[in-house]
């Protein structure tokens, strides 16, 4: 994953010179730029382990070549791997990250410097949490099956047991074609998957019809085309996908977890991680400490993988923008939709296409923009809370 890692400088506090108004902050002049309008450098933290008087020299020397603060990333094991430390003892928001973290903006204070600092490790997509913690990454899942045109469909929908039902659609497929995208750079095998073309007015939601047990009656309506009928199940699941994942299967507190990656599509997400951080990390002193001595809380690259991008209050947030439910279009939804950054190559097993001109693209594009949305909430709930806990400011 590290390859996505941006390496440059982040230069951004450039950007405001040329209006100092901005944040009303002083940004001395482009001769004797302020330590906020001046380069900072990317600080990997390879563990918490280490005597914080080497990160502390280390803030010293980079001082001395002008930098106007550090940006603190717990990039543990340099972002994955077996573990070369106990990370239950040495994880995020630890006693002994803690001591570091302190350490870290001492130094910037007495330096006269501003110090970013990630919101988690790694990528800063998550931190320590309860399992269930419903502010955690979702996934959507989908299952498919043929319903026979001789017998109609009576029994368990596809993937029952799978998650939590979002919806069962049922639908006229008029095609099924087998496609492949070639292998990058030649390597490996073509990925293949089926494209459906659905006729749209057979899009039908079956969801309220579904047995609490899972169980659905289903009779293919008349048709005159030489198509058959599919049921699509969809299930919402939590991923428990990790950003920092200690070799331990001990379940004494919510360190023996490590890190997990939040929802990213809704403002929960941000609150587990804001939280956690009440809680564990801005703790004796260390609140006014950062308010004094910090820049931006910040998240990296968004690295998180998933089949579908997904959180449980998209179809409410879907509802209230567009005026009708995005259940009987949820199959649309399913291919390419999962992180279009680092997953292009996988986008999914089965594309579901309208036989309309835009071929559903519509339904698609209003999808995400509500994904953008919940994005958008997440980002608020972060820069809301820095605002008004540290008046400080956040970057992503
Ligand atoms: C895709 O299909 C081709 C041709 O049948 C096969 O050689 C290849 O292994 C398949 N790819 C995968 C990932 O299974
Ligand atoms: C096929 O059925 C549809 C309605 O389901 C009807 O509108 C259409 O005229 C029919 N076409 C033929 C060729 O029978
Ligand atoms: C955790 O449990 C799994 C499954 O039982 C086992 O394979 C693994 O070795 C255990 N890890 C540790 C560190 O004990
Ligand atoms: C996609 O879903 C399958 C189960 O259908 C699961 O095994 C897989 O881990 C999921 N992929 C990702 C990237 O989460
Ligand atoms: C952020 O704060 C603004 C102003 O105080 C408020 O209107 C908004 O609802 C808050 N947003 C979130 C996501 O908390």
């Amino acid at each position: 994953m590290s390859k996505f890692i941006s390496l440059l400088l982040v230069c951004s506090p450039f950007l405001l010179l040329c209006n100092a108004s901005i944040s009303g902050r002083p940004y001395g002049t482009f001769e004797h730029p302020a330590a906020r309008a001046r380069p900072r450098f990317r600080y990997w933290l390879p563990d918490a382990s280490v005597d914080p008087s080497t990160v502390q020299n280390d803030i010293r020397s980079a001082a001395n070549l002008g930098i106007g603060g550090i940006e603190l990333l717990p990039f543990y094991n340099y972002g994955g791997g077996t573990p070369v430390v106990d990370w239950v003892k040495y994880g995020f928001g630890t006693p002994a990250f803690n001591r570091i973290f302190r350490a870290a903006l001492e130094t910037h204070r007495e330096c006269g410097l501003y110090m970013d600092f990630a919101m988690g490790p790694n990528q800063g997509q998550g931190v320590p949490a309860e399992t269930d913690n419903p502010g955690l990454q979702w996934d959507l899942r989908t299952y498919s099956t043929i319903v026979s045109e001789d017998a109609p469909f009576s029994h368990s929908i596809p993937g029952w047991g799978s998650g939590d039902l979002i919806a069962a659609v049922s639908a006229l497929v008029l095609s099924e074609t087998e496609k492949s995208i070639p292998p990058r750079a030649g390597q490996g095998p073509p990925y293949n998957y089926t494209r459906l073309v659905l006729q749209h007015d057979s899009l039908t939601d079956l969801t309220d019809s579904v047995s609490k047990t899972g169980a659905l009656s289903f009779s293919p309506p008349a048709h005159n085309t030489s198509g058959h009928y599919r049921i699509f199940a969809s299930y919402q699941v939590l991923t428990h996908a990790k950003n920092l994942d200690p070799d331990t299967n001990a379940t004494n507190t919510i360190f023996d977890n490590g890190c997990y990656i939040v929802d990213h599509f809704d403002g929960k997400g941000a609150q587990v991680v804001t939280d956690f951080w009440d809680r564990y990390i801005l703790v004796n002193g260390i609140k006014e400490l950062l308010s004094e001595a910090g820049n931006s809380g910040w998240e990296d690259s968004m690295e998180l993988l998933s089949n579908v991008s997904w959180s449980p209050s998209l179809p409410a947030r879907f509802e209230e923008r567009w005026g009708y439910s995005i259940k009987p279009y949820v199959p649309l939804i399913i291919f390419g939709n999962n992180n279009i950054n680092i997953q292009s190559a996988e986008p999914g097993e089965l594309q579901c296409v309208l036989d309309t001109e835009d071929e559903g693209m519509g339904y698609v594009n209003a999808y995400r923009s509500s994904l953008r949305d919940g994005y958008a909430e997440y980002l608020n709930v972060f820069t809301n809370w820095t605002q008004s806990a540290l008046q400080l400011q956040h970057s992503s």
